[in-house]
């Protein structure tokens, strides 16, 4: 029987297959090596095939596509329904809270670290979730390759990578053309929601998000916290250390 880690038809290091695919060198996530116990492992065997895709690698199955050859969302969800993409869904916690609370519409939820993959699987298996589907890899390469502009009813990026060090802020994900490309992907009137217990990348963010023509800011400066966003491990460490939480909403206008 293959080690747990080893399983021939289970995603293995999204690095390989990011660098390979793409020739990115710059990532927006850190390198760690995925380490699955019994249950992940389990969930992602035998809901891998049903729930989940690669971003890189045909070996694991790709996104399903349209003649067109962008994502059709109606094939891998099984029905129509608007679309939320969740950037960078760490262990999937908010994700099968937020598509528990909203079953009208469809999450899709990627995530570079597969850990985190396998974890939100066996949230969707023990709630019985029917809206949620996983990718794994880089997102910004899925968006870019494969998302159609003017898809997407929202997109949430929450507490994405800080990137303290000012030598690595090239990697953060909130960045002027990061921010462009996910615009351009949502519907007229969808939304960008953002979350961030670092402060200085919170006036990133704002400054980003305001620098966008295509873009409004909802409130002025920050966003009164959403009541739907769920407090993840992430938050709930932040807030404990007395690190206060940005919330940013927008929406696409043009
Ligand atoms: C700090 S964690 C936050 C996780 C989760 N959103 C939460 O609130 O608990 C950031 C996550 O984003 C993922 N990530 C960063 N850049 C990514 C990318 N380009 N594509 C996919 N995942 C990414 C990282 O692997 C990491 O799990």
């Amino acid at each position: 029987m293959p080690a747990p880690d080893d399983h021939p038809a289970r995603p293995g290091d999204a690095f390989r297959h990011a660098s390979k695919a793409t020739g990115e060198s710059v990532r927006t996530f850190h390198p760690r090596r995925a380490t699955l116990g019994a249950r992940r492992g389990d969930a992602l065997d035998r809901l891998w095939p049903a729930l989940g895709f690669s971003v890189h690698d045909p070996d694991l199955g790709l996104a399903p596509t349209g003649p067109d050859g962008t994502l059709d969302a109606a094939r891998l969800f099984g029905r129509t329904a608007p679309v939320v993409l969740e950037i960078g869904s760490g262990m999937g916690d908010a994700t099968a809270e937020m598509a528990a609370a909203d079953p009208a519409r469809d999450y899709l939820a990627v995530e570079a670290h597969l850990p985190g993959i396998a974890h939100l699987l066996t949230l969707v298996e023990d709630r019985g979730l029917t809206n949620v589907r996983v990718a794994h890899g880089d997102a910004l390469d899925l968006v870019r390759r494969v998302v159609a502009p003017g898809s997407l009813d929202a997109v949430h990026v929450f507490f994405p990578d800080p990137w303290p060090k000012a030598r690595h802020h090239k990697r953060r994900i909130i960045a002027p053309a990061h921010v462009a490309l996910l615009r351009s992907r949502l519907v007229l009137g969808g939304t960008l929601h953002l979350a961030t217990d670092w402060a200085p990348y919170a006036e990133q963010m704002l400054e980003v998000v305001t620098a966008d023509e295509g873009l409004a800011n909802a409130h002025p400066g920050y966003a009164p916290r959403p009541a739907h966003r769920p407090v993840t491990k992430f938050e709930r460490r932040a807030l404990d250390a007395g690190r206060p939480v940005h919330d940013l909403v927008a929406t696409r206008t043009r």
